[in-house]
């Protein structure tokens, strides 16, 4: 059934499969209640993947028996992370490479062209997942890959690959084995466009840690993110760059995002934020023109759209500049997308560059949250983002150090008074 027939929802049946009974209906349990004092603890290793970014997202390299899913949209680069990943783990330990999109000499072409060269890794195409938990077991590789969750099946549910029964069914499957044999899997799952259903969010509680990786389509760069983690913290960011070889590591973002920056032009301003614990440099382009509708457009790309909402509010009580009457672009160079409060205080600045027609001295980076009063509010880390600023040579900060109100920066830094 498509549809229930209850409450009238599409798709929202789940194919499930029922345990057999025990025969004397009463259940066995084979574990028993224990104090902590009884467990015996032991000291688990991680293994470090060979990619830094990559252990610095898990929280410091592989934890034994712990299941990562690995989740993103299609073509963001999953499939090429995860086999430079074995291809580095797999050059002091054997791996398991299951695909189940791609053919083997489709993998072949690939690793050739990402120069990737490797002994001891195993692939495999298969997508029964019973196929695969036998293999799994009999070879006891070091840690194994799926290539990806929604293409495994098993024939005790009928519905298709990729149904929200399946995918369940099959992780738990998966898991089962990986606990079983102390063995670090990686499953990686697709985020469907149309939402939560069948994607990696249903997965998300059973499994150790998620990762996302993510990026814009046509930028080169890809951040991985952790959303869950239950050996390490979540908020450590690892950046890559996409490139015909792969993708690359990138141990100074701020460079990467900084790097098509146009210098001199109203509307560009630098901004000092965090993303994880890391400060990074980003540019923020705005572009305020007089509009032709009776509404003026707001269009962001990187931040909330709500957030350039409130700013352009705040502007035009506090500066009276006239933005009812302008449409206004906001953009973050470089395909980042920036959720900190902090840098509401070079949106600001890049309007008010653009709509005045005025740059910003080149050397300039900001930072601050701004508040519906046209307050400078403080942020965390400022010593890091001053810091990093200085690294990358720029002289002056615009901060909640030096500046209380949006009002005051203004007059310094567009009116000269
Ligand atoms: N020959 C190539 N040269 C450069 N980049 C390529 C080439 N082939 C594929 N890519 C890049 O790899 C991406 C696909 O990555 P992939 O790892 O398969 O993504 P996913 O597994 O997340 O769907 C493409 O979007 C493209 O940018
Ligand atoms: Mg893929």
């Amino acid at each position: 059934m498509g549809r229930c027939p209850q409450c009238g929802e599409w798709n929202s049946l789940v194919e499930t499969r029922l345990a057999a009974p025990d025969k004397s209906g009463r259940a066995i349990s084979q574990t028993k209640p224990q104090k902590l004092s009884q467990v015996k603890s032991i000291k688990r290793a991680r293994m470090r993947t060979g990619i830094k970014e990559f252990d610095l997202v898990l929280g410091g390299g592989v934890v034994p028996g712990s299941v990562t899913l690995v989740a993103g949209e299609p073509g963001i680069g999953k499939s090429t992370l995860m086999l430079q990943f074995v291809a580095q783990a797999g050059k002091s330990s054997s791996c398991l490479y299951v695909s189940g999109e791609e053919s083997i000499q489709q993998i072949k072409i690939r690793a050739q062209r990402l120069g990737l060269k490797n002994q001891e890794t195993l692939f495999l195409t298969e997508t029964n997942v019973d196929s695969i938990c036998t293999q799994m077991s009999e070879l006891k590789p070091k840690l194994a890959v799926i290539d990806s969750i929604q293409t495994c099946w098993t024939s005790q549910l009928s519905g298709t690959a990729g149904s929200v029964g399946q995918v369940r069914e099959s992780t738990a499957k998966l898991l089962k084995v990986a606990k079983q044999e102390g063995m670090p899997l990686f499953l990686v799952g697709h985020v469907t466009k149309a939402g939560a259903i069948a994607g990696p969010k249903i997965l998300e509680h059973m499994v150790d840690t998620v990762v996302y990786l993510e990026g814009e389509r046509f930028g080169a760069a890809r951040l991985l993110r952790a959303t869950k983690n239950r050996f390490g913290a979540t908020d450590e960011v690892g950046v890559f760059e996409m490139t015909d070889k792969g993708m690359m590591e990138v141990t100074n973002p701020s460079r990467l995002f900084l790097r098509e920056r146009v210098k001199k032009v109203p509307g560009s301003v630098v901004v000092a934020t965090l993303e994880g614990t890391r400060p990074v440099l980003v540019e923020i382009q705005a572009l305020v023109v007089p509009t032709t509708l009776a509404i003026p457009r707001r269009i962001s790309q990187g931040i909330d759209y709500r957030r350039l909402q409130v700013i352009s509010a705040v502007l035009t009580k506090q500066l009276k500049l006239p933005l009812a009457t302008f449409d206004i672009y906001v953009n973050v160079a470089g395909g980042i997308r920036i959720d900190e409060p902090a840098s509401d205080l070079g949106v600001a600045l890049a309007i008010i560059s653009s709509f005045r027609g005025i740059p910003l001295d080149p050397k300039t980076v900001c930072f601050g949250e701004i508040g519906l009063l046209g307050e400078i509010r403080e942020v965390s880390q400022t010593a890091k983002r001053k810091k990093e600023a200085k690294k990358l040579g720029f002289t002056q900060v615009i901060s909640p150090e030096n500046f209380t109100s949006v009002n005051q920066v203004a007059r310094k830094v567009f009116f000269k008074k």
